[in-house]
């Protein structure tokens, strides 16, 4: 029996990822380890909760001595913690450097301690900065904006702990990832919220920033594949093969929920904003990974359909938890 500690377990790809995980290998243990934050939603694990291989622990990954305690008793952990919002990020940098560098650290000391036999580490194609080609794995890491130089800065640490203490580390870097249980802050699952009620949808700028979209599944499968069959030290790029302006998806969301181009507000840009993120995904290729692209419309609207199947999920969200009113209202003012 293998087990794994979750990080982050019950935000969004990961709650997907613990899914996915106990789905797949009946015989593992997924512990999963979230300090909650705003965007930690135990909602997001209501269907596992019972499943005899999970288990939840709330707290930080900058909790040595818990963090410990559980890795004493694991195989791996993969870490998806983090503050995951690049806008937040811009309004207190602070919390996304101690929990997207300082916590991967924490995690790194435990598996170095308990003999870990992987650490698998997430992380983002915004850790390149912005491009007109593709990105390759051995490309320069430029991040542009404070959450992606704290990923950044994270997945340098990974990197160290394998070449100092030959920790059997993975990197993968994802990219922009859609699906349900989406935190109704970020592009897809705002626009389709707001539009659901006849609310404008905020674009930033011109909108034609271009980015690689992937459906949660295939983002589970290749941090699936990375983690069972990639080469200890190595990173590998996550991606859908599937690049898309910000008009596009906007114009799609409009489509499938018979809206009104009139609902589209231009706003002013995120500060730093990528222009555009590119990912080539040969490397995960080799490992077998395939991303379903041909099946990106049919999932954006399969994601459209669980979001107004389950209203009650982001309605407690968006209209009930104080933080996600607070925040939307402070950065949302700025970008008039
Ligand atoms: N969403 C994307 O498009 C995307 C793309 C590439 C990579 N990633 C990476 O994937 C990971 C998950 O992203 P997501 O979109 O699911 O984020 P999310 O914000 O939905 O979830 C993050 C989770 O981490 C938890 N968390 C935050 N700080 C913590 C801490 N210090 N200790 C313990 N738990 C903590 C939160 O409570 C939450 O449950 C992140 O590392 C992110 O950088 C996301």
């Amino acid at each position: 029996m293998q087990t794994l500690i979750v990080t982050g377990g019950a935000g969004f790809i990961g709650s997907n990822f613990v899914r996915y995980m106990l789905n797949k290998y009946p015989d593992y243990r997924i512990v999963v380890l979230d300090a909650l934050t705003y965007a930690g939603n135990l909602d997001n694990l209501a269907d596992v909760w019972k499943n005899p291989n999970f288990s939840f622990f709330k707290g930080d990954i900058n909790d040595a001595a818990l963090v410990d305690n559980l890795a004493q008793n694991a195989d791996a952990i993969v870490n998806f913690a983090a503050e995951s919002h690049n806008d937040r990020a811009i309004l207190n940098p602070q919390a996304a450097v101690q929990s997207n560098f300082n916590g991967v650290w924490t995690l790194l000391e435990a598996a170095r301690k308990f003999k870990h036999e992987r650490f698998h580490h997430i992380s983002t194609d915004e850790v390149y900065g912005t491009t007109d080609g593709i990105f390759r794995e051995g490309d320069p890491l430029e991040p542009n904006q404070p959450y992606s130089a704290a990923k950044a800065g994270g997945e340098l640490m990974v990197r160290a702990y394998h070449q100092t203490f030959g920790l059997p580390t993975i990197v993968t870097r994802g990219s922009n990832t859609f699906g349900p249980y989406h935190y109704p802050e970020k592009i897809i699952p705002l626009f389709i919220t707001n539009l659901i009620d006849d609310q404008p949808v905020p674009v930033y700028g011109d909108g034609m920033q271009v980015r690689d979209w992937m459906y949660v599944l295939d983002h589970c499968r290749g941090i699936d594949i990375a983690l069972h069959h990639g080469t200890p030290g190595e990173v590998y790029n996550v991606g859908g093969d599937n690049d898309r302006p910000n008009m596009e998806i906007v114009t799609l969301l409009l489509k499938f929920l018979n809206k009104p181009e009139s609902l589209i507000r231009h706003v002013k840009d995120r500060p730093g904003h990528d222009r555009r993120y590119s990912l080539d995904v040969s490397k995960m290729g080799g490992l077998g990974y395939r991303p379903e692209k041909e099946r990106f419309e049919e999932r954006l609207k399969e994601t459209v359909d669980w979001y107004v199947a389950n209203e009650a999920w982001w309605r407690k969200i968006k209209e009930k938890q104080a933080e996600y009113q607070a925040f939307m209202n402070q950065w949302y003012a700025e970008r008039k």
